[in-house]
């Protein structure tokens, strides 16, 4: 189970190195305390920026409309009710790009302030001036999912069951052009 007790009373700037957890999260005491990047490609690792959920609507509604329907969208809102808003071990995997220098950073920061598209296709600065296929592709297998969907916090997890329920397919794209 998550320990709730600890939450800290304001956002610890992010380190870049790896540290060792100070307080045991279950599942995550040998990770950094920076968001897990799911293994996208098309991005431009050093030169992409993360610009939130809200600019891709524009374009992929139908995904938009799926996303804002699912636990994702509302990942932040599920720890403010934990009082844990502020706490980086539980931030990292509640929003999007923390650690990262255009990723989530304070609450101000309100389009990444979810699990946003972001968090799973990776920051999409590049795409959204030159959109094209390519940009975020995760396969389907998972490899997207288990950096957040740990055994210890997501023991039911399974790529099958979870994806359908966030199914946002070929036919939520954009006609080609859009
Ligand atoms: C950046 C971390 C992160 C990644 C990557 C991630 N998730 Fe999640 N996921 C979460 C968090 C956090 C929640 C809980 C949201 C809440 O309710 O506050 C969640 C919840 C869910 C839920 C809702 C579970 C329920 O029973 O309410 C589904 C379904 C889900 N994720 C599917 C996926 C799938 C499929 C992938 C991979 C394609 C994925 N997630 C990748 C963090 C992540
Ligand atoms: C390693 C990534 C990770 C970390 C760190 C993490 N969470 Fe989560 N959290 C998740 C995922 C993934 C889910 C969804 C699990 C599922 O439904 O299978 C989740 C779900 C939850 C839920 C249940 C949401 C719901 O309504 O269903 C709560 C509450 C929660 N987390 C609070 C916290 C708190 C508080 C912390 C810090 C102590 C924290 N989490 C740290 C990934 C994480
Ligand atoms: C100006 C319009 C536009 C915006 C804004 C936009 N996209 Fe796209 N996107 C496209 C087009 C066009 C394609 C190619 C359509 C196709 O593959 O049929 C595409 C394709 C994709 C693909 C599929 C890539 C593939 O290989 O099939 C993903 C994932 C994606 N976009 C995610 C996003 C995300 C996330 C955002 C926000 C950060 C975003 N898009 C913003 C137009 C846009
Ligand atoms: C929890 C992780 C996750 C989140 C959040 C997420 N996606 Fe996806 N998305 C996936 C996966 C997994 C696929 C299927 C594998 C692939 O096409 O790379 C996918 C596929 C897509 C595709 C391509 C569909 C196709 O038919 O090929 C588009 C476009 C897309 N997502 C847009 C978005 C947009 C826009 C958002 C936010 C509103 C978003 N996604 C949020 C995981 C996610």
């Amino acid at each position: 189970m998550i320990l709730l007790w600890f939450a800290c009373t304001r956002v610890t700037l992010p380190v870049e190195a790896p540290t060792p957890a100070r307080t045991p999260v279950a599942g995550t005491a040998s990770d950094d305390r920076r968001s897990p990047l799911p293994p996208f490609s098309g991005v431009d690792r050093e030169q992409a920026r993360y610009v939130g959920s809200e600019v891709c609507s524009a374009c992929h509604p139908d995904a938009q409309a799926v996303w804002a329907g699912s636990g994702h969208s509302g990942a932040m809102n599920t720890l403010a009710e934990h009082k844990a808003a502020y706490n980086p071990d539980c931030v990292r995997c509640h929003s999007t790009g923390f650690g990262y220098p255009s990723g989530y950073k304070t609450t101000k920061d309100a389009t990444l302030a979810a699990v946003g598209c972001e968090a799973c296709h990776g920051p999409g600065s590049g795409h959204i001036v030159a959109p094209a296929p390519g940009y975020g592709s995760l396969g389907r297998d998972g490899t997207a999912c288990v950096g957040c969907h740990q055994p210890d916090n997501s023991p039911d997890f399974s790529f099958d069951a979870y994806w359908a329920s966030i199914l946002h397919d070929r036919a939520a794209a954009p006609p080609a052009g859009g």
